[in-house]
């Protein structure tokens, strides 16, 4: 592939070999030398329309790391003030001759659009609720590491599906390595479509975490919600939050995870997300890794040749 979109797309077995890439550079990671040289000369740019701080900062460090040339352009502080479009913005950036874009963007779908006008290979790193791959790509070699296999595993993810293009993106991935992924929610925030994707639907945490392996929460994203429906943060607690008792629910070995930003007392108690089973802070570990992963996979299919040649 040229590009990475989403996970839609990728076989299993491509997968598979993405999160064993991403295993050894784990390994460089740990090194106190952390460079190797499969982008060095080339040039990547992180153009980001959404706030980030795990992503925007995990695919800096993944570039620098792979010998890439990385800039980070501040959108906050670009033409995008002055009413200059997605495509305009990109087509400009696209004359500098980029390698690799690295592209966030709170419309679905944009990301696609971009990848058919630029010339250089482009990276999905969240697009509206669409997807988010390089986040269910970090979380599949997360949860790799702790349990071994996929097979019949039970992941619960947990809160806002609704406006999550982490969750889609880490059910598509799930279901293709054959684990078995369930839903729980409050109905308002599950999307009318769930059951196409695959899924068990839960709208009660005690029925949905029974026998969970992984727990997977979510944020609460209000700001994607048009006011309609916005929870109180007392009642969602109180119902979704997860906390001690309601990990109970789940086998004693689970493991929980968050993508981040998190939500403390919203979508998760601060003592979970801390404890002994919380996973967090290795996510994050792993994101560089698997981003390296990613760019490293896509160096093999960029060109060879100036492309003024
Ligand atoms: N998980 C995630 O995408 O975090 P950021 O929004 O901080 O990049």
């Amino acid at each position: 592939h040229r590009h990475l979109l989403g996970i839609e797309g990728l076989t299993p077995p491509e997968i598979v070999a993405l999160l064993d890439l991403a295993e050894e550079a784990v390994d460089v990671s740990r090194q106190v030398e952390k460079k190797k040289s499969v982008l060095r000369g080339r040039t990547q740019i992180n153009l980001f329309f959404e706030a980030s701080t795990r992503t925007q900062s995990s695919f800096e460090l993944a570039g620098k790391r792979l010998g890439a040339d990385v800039m980070n352009m501040s959108v906050g502080s670009s033409s995008v003030k002055k009413g200059e479009t997605l495509i305009d913005t990109a087509m400009t950036l696209n004359a500098m001759n980029p390698d690799i874009l690295v592209v966030r963007h709170h419309a679905a779908g944009a990301v696609h659009l971009l990848a058919q006008k630029v010339g250089c290979s482009v990276i999905n790193a969240g697009d509206g609720a669409h997807e988010h791959p390089t986040q269910a790509l970090l979380d599949a070699l997360t949860i790799r590491r702790h349990k071994g296999s996929f097979n019949e595993l039970i992941v619960a993810i947990c809160g806002d599906i609704l406006h999550s293009r982490v969750a889609r993106s880490n059910i598509l991935l799930l279901n293709a390595l054959g684990a078995r992924v369930r839903c729980i929610g409050p109905s308002t925030l599950l999307p009318k479509a769930l059951d196409r994707l695959g899924v068990e639907i839960f709208t009660d945490m005690k029925a949905g975490l029974a026998d969970a392996d992984i727990v997977m929460m979510l944020r609460l994203q209000r700001e994607r919600m048009d006011g309609s429906f916005v929870p109180s943060v007392r009642e969602y607690f109180h119902f979704f939050g997860l906390d001690q008792e309601k990990l109970d629910y789940a086998k004693p070995d689970a493991l929980v995870m968050h993508p981040g930003p998190m939500n403390r007392g919203v979508e998760i108690d601060s003592a979970v997300a801390d404890g002994a089973q919380s996973l967090i802070r290795e996510q994050v570990e792993m994101g560089v890794a698997v981003r390296m992963a990613v760019l490293e996979a896509l160096a093999s299919h960029l060109p060879n040749q100036p492309s003024f040649a």
